[in-house]
């Protein structure tokens, strides 16, 4: 690599390190050796530290090149003191960023390349930049979107025949966010599945199939990954969609796996050990849970949908709670209606002998309903406790009924 302004570099500070003596400014020199870097591909990284800004958690950032979508960009990391934010940016905002706070909030900025490190420190009473040797020879990987390890690899020839990939086994753009879905539940499934004991894990079962990719997703994983012989039944109202997903699941030889037409109300659950939905619409998620209890389920897992039934309740209640200053913008009612139906129904599961967490099981990036709910049977009998906080809950935001209480049988 040409370094900038190589031909004013003299004067030994150390072994192996140079003071560098230009007409440019020690900040331009730094920040012409980091594009320099860049352009070249020799870059492997940057750390900014000594932080004197007024932000009382940030700590320190660490810089990296990467490749998204097919451009260079740099992947800013800010550490606070409880947490990370990652930030990608293209070279000029990076250089923007950079020259709005090196030397200004950070006082020690690092530059590694396989060429050289550079180091622009300003904590003492003018700035001085030196640079040593490479600590880091080897090229970096730039893959930030390289192909991940994936619970469900792009290659299972259903994925093909649901039209998640192409011929060449590449997943197609529009079905990308479908298959990351799958993929991070699975990731998620695998470990709760794995902690059944073998001869309990009998039955899954997938409420609200539609075209069967979370279906098809954990009949190959437990087959494939756990060598388990469950079965997977997948149920679903629209004829079409079991027709296919039965036709496929015999082509690719998935014996353990079939599609059931027919509501989730009407299923009969009893025998099954595990309980799915992905984005069963509105109450279609309930009478999949209810489906789970009623069925003594060791494992319920549902990624929700739309909720409708309690955001009409909250509307309809707005004006008379004490919420009434935010429930008379939607985004709040929208927000409420998810927070209040999640909430309840994790309550409901552990005044029925479940543990419940929820959580967001994917970026907001790839869907917005992205909330998913675990209810692990606890084997501890039923929590009364859980459904008079339930009670409590209604009477507060003045909800009549949840739908779940109703498939459940409590009123
Ligand atoms: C949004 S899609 C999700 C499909 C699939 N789980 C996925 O994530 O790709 C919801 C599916 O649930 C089905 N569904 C909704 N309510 C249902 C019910 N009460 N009984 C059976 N299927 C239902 C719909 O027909 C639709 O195919």
């Amino acid at each position: 690599m040409l370094w900038p302004r190589q031909a004013y570099i003299g004067g030994s500070a150390s072994a192996g390190t140079s003071i560098i003596d230009t007409p440019l400014s020690k900040p331009d020199q730094f920040f012409s050796a980091l594009q320099a870097a860049f352009a070249d591909g020799s870059l492997v990284r940057i750390a900014l530290r000594a932080y004197v800004g007024d932000h009382e958690a940030l700590k320190t950032v660490d810089i990296k090149p990467v490749i998204i979508k097919r451009q260079n960009q740099l992947s800013f990391t800010w550490h606070y003191k409880t947490r990370d934010v990652v930030k990608n940016h293209d070279l000029d905002e990076s250089m923007e960023t950079l020259r709005g706070i090196v030397g200004i909030e950070f006082n020690l900025a690092q530059l590694f390349t396989t060429a050289g490190d550079w180091s622009l420190d300003f904590q003492g009473k003018s700035p001085k930049l030196k640079q040593s040797a490479a600590t880091q020879t080897a090229p970096v990987s730039l893959a930030h979107d390289r192909a991940k390890a994936r619970a469900i690899p792009a290659g299972k020839p259903w994925l093909r025949d649901l039209g998640v990939t192409d011929a060449e086994g590449k997943v197609i753009p529009s079905a990308q966010d479908k298959f990351r879905q799958i993929n991070r539940y699975v990731e998620i499934l695998g470990p709760l599945l794995k902690a059944i004991r073998p001869d309990r894990l009998k039955r899954v079962v997938d409420m609200g199939s539609g075209k069967g990719y979370l279906t098809f997703a954990v009949a190959d994983f437990l087959a494939q990954t756990l060598q388990s012989g469950a079965q997977v039944v997948g149920v679903e109202m629209r004829p079409d969609m079991v027709r296919l997903c039965n036709e496929i699941a015999g082509k690719v030889g998935l014996a353990q796996l079939g599609f059931a037409q027919g509501s989730i109300a009407d299923y009969d659950s009893a025998g099954a050990s595990v309980l799915i939905a992905l984005h069963a619409c509105d109450t279609a998620t309930d009478d999949a849970i209810a489906k789970g209890i009623a069925a003594d389920a060791e494992l319920i897992v549902v990624a929700p949908c739309c909720h409708k039934q309690i955001r009409r309740e909250i509307e309809a209640a707005a004006a008379s709670t004490p919420l009434d200053y935010l429930l008379r913008h939607g985004i709040f009612v929208e927000r409420q209606a998810e927070m209040v139906t999640d909430g309840i129904r994790a309550l409901l599961l552990e005044a029925h002998g479940y543990s419940s967490k929820v959580f967001e099981f994917i970026s907001d990036q790839h869907t917005p309903k992205n909330v998913m709910i675990v209810g692990e049977r606890t084997g501890r009998g039923r929590n009364a406790a859980a459904l008079e906080k339930v009670a409590a809950a209604k009477a507060f935001l003045g909800i009549r009924r949840h739908y779940l209480e109703t498939a459940l049988g409590l009123e």
